[in-house]
């Protein structure tokens, strides 16, 4: 199923000259729900990992349900004051200003394999923040899925070395 056709593209959200690639139109969709989560697993065949890692709150959308269907555990990223234990927070740039993710510190162990699932990548500010959480805790990322990636963001340069594996490319 050719999902690209399920997006929305909204003009000039949230800022004027952004075009949005509004994904509730996959979701809502029943056949394109169902597809987003299988392809963005197909890409995990092969790979030996403990944990699915989602970023709040698109990561969860697309992070559970494969956690689910492969008998993992889902660890979830929050923004900063949202995890009710013991944190280790990590702060990165927006275009205008910082924000923290958070990760309960024994959420993972030393050695543990985690797979990255998320929405999008853009800049990629969201998944290096994350890699390098997970990597302060003793985690190993063997892997980063994203349904969308938006090639002349550039997002991958920041994760070299790292397997980036994208579903739709815009
Ligand atoms: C969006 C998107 C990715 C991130 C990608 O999340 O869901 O997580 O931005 O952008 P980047 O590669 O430039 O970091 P956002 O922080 O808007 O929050 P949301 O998932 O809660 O909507
Ligand atoms: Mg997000």
């Amino acid at each position: 199923m050719d999902l690209k056709t399920l997006i929305r593209e909204v003009p000039d959200f949230p800022r004027e000259g952004i075009l949005f690639y509004d994904i509730t139109t996959i979701l809502q969709n029943p056949e394109g729900l169902k597809a987003s989560i299988d392809q963005i697993q197909a890409k995990l065949e092969g790979i030996e990992f403990d944990y699915i890692v989602g970023p709040e709150s698109r990561g969860f959308i697309f992070g559970v349900p494969v956690a689910y269907n492969t008998g993992k555990g889902f660890l979830p990223i929050r923004k900063a004051g949202k995890l009710p234990y013991k944190t280790k927070s990590k702060e990165y740039a927006l275009e205008y200003g910082t924000a923290t993710i958070e990760m309960h510190i024994d959420a993972i162990k030393p050695g543990d394999k985690v797979v990255i699932i998320d929405d999008l990548l853009a800049t990629g500010g969201t998944s290096k923040a994350t890699v390098e959480l997970i990597e302060s805790l003793g985690g190993e990322v063997v892997k980063l899925v994203y349904l969308i990636e938006l090639d002349f963001l550039k997002g991958r340069d920041k994760l070299k070395n790292y397997d980036v594996d994208s579903i739709i490319h815009g």
